[in-house]
Formats: structure tokens, C-alpha cells, sequence
């Protein structure tokens, strides 16, 4: 069994005691009261009706209860007004901070940093549980190989590993140090599965994802977040080869329970359970109560299903009691976890001390550091020395938009919070720069006229240097907020070329939810910072990172696509039997009347080539690392051996800087075809300027492993490439063999 793996917790003896009172506690359950902790609901009209249905036990959890107040009101009516006193699971979406908002996931991920991760969702549940949230639907989990899926902003990107190491931080940091720690927040691994891989990165979109590639690519995160200790899976809204993830029994049972052994609850997406009817999977709201708890839900989030009609269907024969009891064991289990039973109410007074304190803006400030990730550095022009210049413009609908730069999914960030980079500049460099500012358009989306573009340029050249802040407002990514076109909205684009054609300088910011297909515009910035959506102190963060007092560590999370039509692009694609070579014709070379031919043909498009615009891993800094060929202890391994890799690295620069190394693998011949890459670890390293270091790796062969033509997992004997690089197109590689 999978027990939760926090300190208190994961004692035998705890859990021992723990089974003990739910089966005491189940024993005194009636029907109602059972089918009343699988149903979860959000605040709805008065607190007295609420109350009133809470002691009847109606209710298991509550979702977006905002005030701590109503906490300990609602909590009582569970605790002292029902007949057993079982007490509220509060819940919130709580996914890049409560208050304190941290970068967007997607931008938390450009970090590489795991630490920093962690310590952002402690802080994030420690502010958040202040306010009675025990419960948060955080991480997600789902590997994101579209940017035009508007939720790629709160994943990790693309990449398993990747993922699997932020998801698994981000469940210690909300879990804290003991599950029933006050601070703890019970973390919820979403959405279960495959909800990224949405067709047409169209949210809610149907899925066709085999067996093998979910288990190769989209299982893992969670895998690793449910050993981690995550006490919640929440159901994803599509339908994967036909089956809604709320009604696949193979998923929640088979899977989760028997193969996985996880005890913890599962919880539908809202009203998913009901939307099953939509799908025409179920035939009606009673079918999909039946399918669901079949399935293997424990709580129905907003369908009212279960509330409804799991009493008839046991009545009737048509579903076991059995179930029921196995999903109220596994809600009451959280609930003990949680300690929730010993101590349920909440001191009103804490949240005041402990949101927005000078450690948490600290954390919140280095990790929107850590997470920009420099494009573009032409003639080295960043980071700019603030005694050489007289004036700095300014400019662009993100660089004061306190409430866009927060990013989406942040209902407790209070944009009066919110440091922009204006008032980061302002407050930095107002008593030795003239600094001007002009948002030129109120909003990201807003057409500029022909005069507004030229009197954009002739005011921008009486400024030594531009800054301009463009990008996405927070509503353009996020669930429902897909985009067909990812190009530059309204009239950036013209915008940044009307700061070119000013002749000065021209440094740009990106606030974007998702990678934008920036190719035609690079040519008209000198610098480019992609800050993705940067949270409550962005600006400080960018202002310290464009003047040098930080220097840009962050590394692409996602691969950056040259135009929307190459999607997906992803940089651990299989090999096809005809890769592109980087010769190949392009449409414009193509000519005209030639004929056709299969002969010599590859893979690519006429008009945009293979390769992206900027690789997975890829970032800039300002300085230059060289890495040496890498290194092996041995040339053969055995599958229960651990590869020890190394390699030598110099910073050839002039400034002090942080590297995320990367190691890479490609598996040369498989049973089935593997990746051309796939990263296996990382690790930051910071180097003063002239320093060399070996940068080492301890990679267990198993760590190879991945499911094959049987279906099942394993080491494959063979050849192996070894990379440790800077990206996942560069460096060089080494060859070993395993036995
Ligand atoms: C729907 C979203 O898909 C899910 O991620 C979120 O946690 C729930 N709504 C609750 O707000």
C-alpha cells in the first residue's frame, strides 16, 4: 500500500489508528451520511442554508470558501451540529500561490529548480491554510505539447521529467512537514489523464493516446507526485479513446488502486461526472453516477450525481454498498490525515501575519528571476549599465498591469499587491534615470492606429533605451482560453517594430501564458527576456535581471514553435524513417513546375522547415558555458547498475552565473521506437566567471526503463547515447552499452 509518505502519517502505528476510527466511524454511518462525504459543493446561498445542510451531513467538502470567518462557521455546523462531527474538507484552487502569487507554473518550470518550488508551495499553503484551505487542486500534472492549449500555463511544459520533479516538489512544499501539520495542504495530482494532449489544443477536447504512450509520457507525474504522498487525484474532463476519464474503471481501479496501490481519494473534475451524460457515455445523470463510482470516484465535485441517485442504485441492486464504503473511507482517510478531526477550526488573526511577508516576497522575487529565460541578447546589450544612461522609456500594455502579470488562476492575488516593473524601475533607478512610460495600448489585445505606431517612434527616440513590456493579458491563457493563432495580439508586433525603427536600444519583455510565435519580431528587439506570466513581484525580479543585478538562469520548459502550423513540436519526438537533415528545400527554393518524387524526401514542412524557433531546455545568459565531452565511470552496465556521468564545465564569461545542466539519453534501438531524446536529470550550477567544475550525475540504469512491445516495463539491452548539455539540440555525446 501506498501510504502517504509524510512524517506523522506514514508511521504504521498512525495509519493503524487511523484505519481503526474510519471503521468505527463507517460502522455508525447511515446511507445518507455516507453519500453526504462524497459530495462536494460550492458556496451556495445563504450561510444558514449552508449550515443547515452541513449538519444534516450533506456535505463532505466545500469548495471556494473565501472568508476565514465562514470557515469556522461552516466547520461547526459539521463538527458540533451534525450526529458524528465530520468535518469540512475546504478547498481552493490555489495553483501559483494564495496571496504571494508565484510565477505561473508553466514559468515556475523554466526554473529547473525544484528547491525554489517547494519552498513557493509551502509558502503558498502555509498563506492559504490561513485562510481554512486544507485542500488544493495543485500540481497539474499534464504534459503540455500544445501551446495553444490555454492550460499550458499551469503545467510544466513538455517534458516528463521535467514535470514529475516539479510535481513532486510542489506536493511536499503544500504537504508540509507532517500531514497533519496545521500549514499542511492536501495536494491534488490533476488532471488524471492525458488532458493535455487535447486534439486541436482545444480545452475539454477528446484524447487518443495508447496505452504505452500514457505510460511512457503521461502516467509518470503522477506516478511520482502519489509516491511523493499526494493525497488526491482529481478525474480530467476528456475522453480518452472514447472513455471519459470520470467512467475508466482500467484508470481509477485497475490502475490507480491495484496496480499502484494508492489510498488516497479521488475526486471528479467539476461536474464531469454529469458532463458523462454530454459525452453520451452515460445515459442519463443516474448512469453516470453508476459509471462513476464503478469507475472508482470517491467525490463527485458539482455534479450532484452521487447526491442524487447512489441511494436508489444501491437500493436497487445495481451498485454494491461496498463501493460507497471504499470512497467514504478514502475521503474520511484525507480527513484524518489532515488531522482535521483533532483540530478543525482555524485562528482568524493568523492569515494577517503571514501573507505577503518579506520571506515569502523574497521566494516569490527570486523564483520570477529564476524563471525568465533570455531569447535574444544581441551585442550583448543586456544587462544594461544604468550609469551610462541619461533616460529609459517605459512602455507597453504589460510593463504596469498589476492584475495581467499575475497570470491566470489566481483568485486570491490582489493585483494592489503587485510590484510591476514601472514601480520596480521607479522605485530602483527614479534618482538617477529619467524614466518615462507609455502603455501605448491599454491592453494586449488593442489595435494601434498608423499615427499612435509613429508618434510611439518619435517619442521613443529622445530615450537612451527602451524597455518594452508586451505579451498576453492574464484571460488569453488559462482553462477555456485556447488560441488557434499564436502570434503577437493587437498591434504589438507593429509596435515593437515602430521601437526599432526609433534607432535606440530595445529590450524586450514577454508576459505570455504559453510560448508565442515571436519569429518575424525578433529582428526588431536587441534583448529578449520571456518573463511568462511572473506573478506578485515580477517587476523588481525583471528590473534586477535587465540591470544586472541578477543574471537570466531560466531554460525553456517547452519548445517554442517557429509557427503555430508546426504544432506539436516537442524535442523527444521518435525518430521517422526519413528525419529532416537541415537541407532540405524550403518553399521558396522549391521550383516551380518540379516534379514529383518520393526519392530522397523527409520529414518537414515547405514552409517552415524541422527545427523550432527555440529548443526545450534552451536559454540564454550573460555570460558563455563551454561543457566538455561527458564522461562515464564505465562503457557496460548491468539494469541494476548506476551510470556515473560527468563533465567538465567552464563559465568563459565576465559575470558569475547559474547553468541548468542537462543529460539526456537516446535509447539507440528499442523493441518499440524511442525518442530521439529524453532528459533524465538536471541540476543548476553556478560558476564565478573563469571557474571550470565537473558536473556530476548518478543515473540508476533503471531510470532507462520505459514500456516496450509486451507492455511492460523494462530495461532494454543495447546502445545508449549520453548527453550533458545546455539544451536538448546541443552538446555531444558519448555512447554506452548496457549488458
Ligand atoms: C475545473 C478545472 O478543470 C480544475 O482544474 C479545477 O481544479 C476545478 N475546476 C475546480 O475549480
Amino acid at each position: 500500500m501506498m501510504a502517504c509518505q509524510t512524517d506523522s502519517a506514514s508511521s504504521d502505528a498512525t495509519d493503524r489508528q487511523i484505519e481503526n476510527r474510519i471503521d468505527e466511524l463507517l460502522s455508525r454511518m447511515t446511507i445518507e451520511e455516507k453519500i453526504g462525504q462524497t459530495n462536494q459543493l460550492t458556496l451556495y446561498g445563504t450561510t444558514e442554508e449552508l449550515c443547515a445542510a452541513i449538519s444534516r451531513g450533506e456535505i463532505g467538502s466545500l469548495l471556494n470558501v473565501i472568508d476565514p470567518a465562514d470557515v469556522n462557521t461552516l466547520q461547526r455546523a459539521a463538527v458540533e451540529q451534525s450526529r458524528l462531527g465530520i468535518p469540512l474538507l475546504i478547498a481552493r484552487d490555489v495553483i501559483h500561490g494564495y496571496r504571494t502569487v508565484f510565477p505561473i507554473p508553466l514559468g515556475q518550470a523554466a526554473t529547473f529548480d525544484p528547491e525554489l518550488i517547494e519552498q513557493g508551495a509551502r509558502i503558498a499553503a502555509v498563506e492559504a491554510s490561513a485562510a481554512g484551505v486544507r485542500w488544493t487542486f495543485s500540481p497539474m500534472l499534464d504534459i503540455s505539447r500544445d501551446p495553444r492549449w490555454g492550460r499550458i500555463a499551469e503545467s510544466s511544459g513538455e517534458d516528463p521529467c521535467l514535470t514529475e520533479a516539479m510535481g513532486a516538489a510542489m506536493v511536499r512544499g503544500y504537504q508540509g512537514g507532517g500531514a497533519d501539520d496545521p500549514t499542511s495542504v492536501a495536494a491534488c495530482a490533476k488532471h488524471f489523464v492525458g488532458y493535455g494532449a487535447s486534439e486541436g489544443g482545444r480545452d475539454y477536447n477528446s484524447t487518443s493516446l495508447t496505452e504505452r504512450q500514457l505510460r511512457n509520457i503521461y502516467l509518470p507525474p503522477f506516478r511520482s507526485a502519489l509516491q511523493s504522498g499526494a493525497m488526491t487525484v482529481m478525474t480530467s474532463f476528456n475522453d480518452n479513446d472514447g472513455i471519459p476519464s470520470t467512467g475508466n474503471k482500467w484508470l481509477l481501479t485497475d490502475l490507480l488502486r491495484n496496480e499502484w496501490g494508492y489510498d488516497g481519494m479521488v475526486v471528479t473534475d467539476w461536474n464531469s461526472a454529469g458532463e458523462m451524460v454530454t459525452h453520451g457515455f452515460a445515459a442519463d445523470t443516474r448512469d453516470a453516477a453508476r459509471k462513476a463510482i464503478a469507475a472508482g470516484v470517491d467525490m463527485d465535485m458539482m455534479s450532484h450525481v452521487y447526491a442524487q441517485h447512489l441511494k436508489e442504485l444501491i437500493e436497487a441492486g445495481e451498485v454494491d454498498e461496498k463501493q460507497l464504503d471504499d470512497a467514504v473511507r478514502n475521503i474520511l482517510r484525507v480527513k484524518f490525515r489532515l488531522g482535521l478531526f483533532d483540530n478543525p477550526y482555524i485562528d482568524t488573526a493568523r492569515i494577517a501575519r503571514v501573507t505577503y511577508t518579506e520571506e515569502n516576497l523574497a521566494a516569490a522575487r527570486r523564483c520570477a528571476e529564476e524563471s525568465a529565460v533570455l531569447l535574444r541578447n544581441e551585442g550583448d546589450l543586456l544587462p544594461l549599465d544604468a550609469s551610462k544612461l541619461r533616460s529609459v522609456l517605459v512602455a507597453g500594455p504589460l510593463a504596469d498591469a498589476p492584475a495581467e502579470q499575475l497570470g491566470t488562476w489566481t483568485f486570491d492575488g490582489e493585483p494592489s499587491h503587485t510590484v510591476t516593473p514601472l514601480a520596480a524601475i521607479r522605485a530602483q533607478y527614479g534618482d538617477r534615470l529619467r524614466i518615462g512610460f507609455d502603455a501605448v495600448a491599454d491592453y494586449s489585445r488593442q489595435r494601434l492606429s498608423p499615427a499612435q505606431l509613429a508618434a510611439f517612434t518619435t517619442e521613443a527616440s529622445r530615450y537612451d533605451a527602451i524597455l518594452l513590456f508586451i505579451g498576453e493579458e492574464a484571460i488569453l491563457s488559462g482553462e477555456a482560453h485556447c488560441l488557434a493563432d499564436l502570434d503577437l495580439k493587437g498591434s504589438q508586433s507593429e509596435l515593437m517594430a515602430a521601437a526599432r525603427r526609433s534607432g535606440k536600444p530595445v529590450v524586450t519583455v514577454i508576459m505570455a501564458g504559453r510560448p508565442l510565435t515571436i519569429a518575424r519580431d525578433l529582428a526588431n528587439t536587441d534583448a529578449l527576456l520571456y518573463a511568462f506570466h511572473p506573478g506578485t513581484m515580477g517587476g523588481p525580479a525583471l528590473i534586477d535581471l535587465i540591470f544586472g543585478r541578477a543574471v537570466p538562469s531560466g531554460k525553456l520548459p517547452v519548445t517554442f514553435p517557429v509557427t503555430t502550423g508546426q504544432i506539436p513540436v516537442y524535442y523527444a519526438h521518435h525518430m521517422t524513417g526519413r528525419p529532416a537533415t537541415g537541407n532540405e528545400l524550403l518553399i521558396d527554393q522549391t521550383p516551380v513546375g518540379a516534379g514529383q518524387t518520393s526519392l530522397g524526401c523527409t520529414s518537414y514542412h515547405l514552409d517552415a522547415g524541422f527545427g523550432p524557433l527555440f529548443p526545450f531546455g534552451y536559454g540564454l545568459s550573460y555570460t558563455t558555458f563551454a561543457y566538455d565531452t561527458p564522461q562515464l565511470d564505465k562503457s557496460f552496465y548491468t539494469a541494476d547498475e548506476t551510470i556515473h556521468a560527468s563533465c567538465r564545465l567552464t563559465n568563459n564569461g565576465k559575470r558569475a552565473a547559474t547553468e541548468v545542466v542537462q543529460l539526456y539519453i537516446r535509447d539507440r534501438v528499442g523493441s518499440t521506437v524511442r525518442p530521439v531524446r529524453e532528459l533524465k536529470d538536471f541540476r543548476r550550477v553556478t560558476l564565478r566567471p573563469g571557474e571550470s567544475r565537473i558536473v556530476e550525475f548518478e543515473l540508476p540504469a533503471d531510470r532507462l526503463a520505459f514500456w516496450g512491445l509486451d507492455m511492460q516495463r523494462k530495461v532494454e539491452p543495447g546502445e545508449f547515447d549520453l548527453w550533458i548539455a545546455g539544451d536538448s539540440q546541443s552538446g555531444t555525446s558519448t555512447l554506452f552499452t548496457i549488458q
